[in-house]
């Protein structure tokens, strides 16, 4: 069932993923519950954060699953993502060896630079909270920032790099000046927003693109939700494939990303949930069911970042350069 794309630098990555954000809704030994069921439905790539506060857990049920024979650490792809307060100089170093530490890993399959600054905010916190050390996109702090990546490849700790939460303008002003090219880049993706131009620029560029938040992340953290956004699962164009298909709206979006050629990482905490999410990962939607989907396009941007704006800074759309 759990097919495998190649990344140009030869690494084998499953077609669709487990997300390990618990959304400030689900404790980490909830989350750790969930991965070990994923682990066993057969998942076998596993989208980690430092800022997710599970890494620990989340190596236990590793080392559980290496222990009973459910898996070898050949056969797993783990990502790891150095959080924005990790950015100064030996600080990814640092980050990369406490995640390993706490996912008992030796290395990770793909390490991401999480967001492009390093504006952070606390754990849990509100919509309105802001941090006023806070600093728009620099290239060249970015670029000293992959340096370091660079460096952790270089030693092995890592056998891919990742960035993610780009626009085009940013990876235009950092991809010329680095030596080694990120694998993989993570982006927002949902039927109700497709982010067409970057997903295409990437692919042009031979860049695989993870989605997160591929069903429109419904129990997202109060901070993310604003009375604008749309609910990907009851949008018309999803529901009107989920009859035709016999499947749940939430395969729709799944299978749409995959038949899309991106990398979807759903997150559930149900047992049911997550074998659902599994089978989609097999279906590959016709032509004509992908265009009806196409027309599901709302540019509704659920994960904003307005808690990363530095002072003076007006909307959340400077962020990503709009
Ligand atoms: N790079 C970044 O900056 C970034 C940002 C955000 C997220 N991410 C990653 O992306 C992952 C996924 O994003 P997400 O968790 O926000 O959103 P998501 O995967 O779109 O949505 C997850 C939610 O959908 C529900 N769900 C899952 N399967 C379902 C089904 N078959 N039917 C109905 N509801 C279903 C789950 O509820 P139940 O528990 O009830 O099933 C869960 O609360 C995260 O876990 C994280 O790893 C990365």
């Amino acid at each position: 069932m759990m097919g495998k794309i190649t990344l140009k630098n030869g690494e084998p990555l499953p077609k669709i993923g487990f997300g390990t954000f618990g959304s400030d809704h689900y404790s980490p030994a909830r989350v750790a519950k969930a991965a070990a069921c994923a682990i066993e439905s057969g998942y076998r790539l596993f989208d980690c954060a430092q800022v997710y506060g599970n890494e620990d857990v989340i190596g236990e049920v590793f080392a559980d699953a290496f222990r009973r024979g459910i898996v070898s650490r050949e056969e797993i792809f783990v990502t790891g993502k150095v959080w924005n307060d990790m950015h100064g100089a030996g600080k990814p170093a640092e980050a990369l060896e406490q995640t390993l530490s706490d996912l008992r890993l030796d290395y990770v399959d793909a390490y991401f630079v999480h967001w492009p600054f390093p504006n952070y905010h606390a754990p849990g916190c509100d919509g309105d909270s802001r941090n006023p050390d806070s600093v728009p996109f620099d290239p060249e702090a970015y670029i000293r920032v992959w340096n370091e990546m660079e460096s952790l490849y270089d030693a092995k700790y890592t056998r891919s790099l990742g960035m993610s939460n780009m626009t085009i303008a940013k990876l235009e002003s950092v991809l010329k000046r680095i030596r080694i090219q990120p694998a993989m880049i993570e982006m927002e993706l949902h039927p109700s927003f497709q982010q067409r131009e970057l997903f295409d620029y990437c692919a042009d560029k031979g860049i695989k693109v993870i989605g997160f938040c591929p069903l429109g992340s419904p129990n997202r953290p109060e901070r993310d939700v604003a009375p604008e956004d749309v609910s990907d699962m009851e949008l018309d164009e999803v529901r009107e494939i989920a009859r035709l298909r016999n499947f749940h709206p939430a395969q729709v979006c799944l299978a749409w990303a995959v038949s899309r050629g991106a990398i979807p990482i759903p997150f559930s905490g149900n047992e049911k949930n997550i074998i659902t999410n599994l089978r989609a990962a097999a279906e590959k939607l016709t032509d004509e069911e992908m265009a009806i989907l196409d027309s599901a396009e709302r540019n509704c941007r659920l994960v904003k970042g307005q808690v990363f704006l530095w002072p003076g800074a007006k909307s959340w759309k400077e962020l990503w350069d709009e």
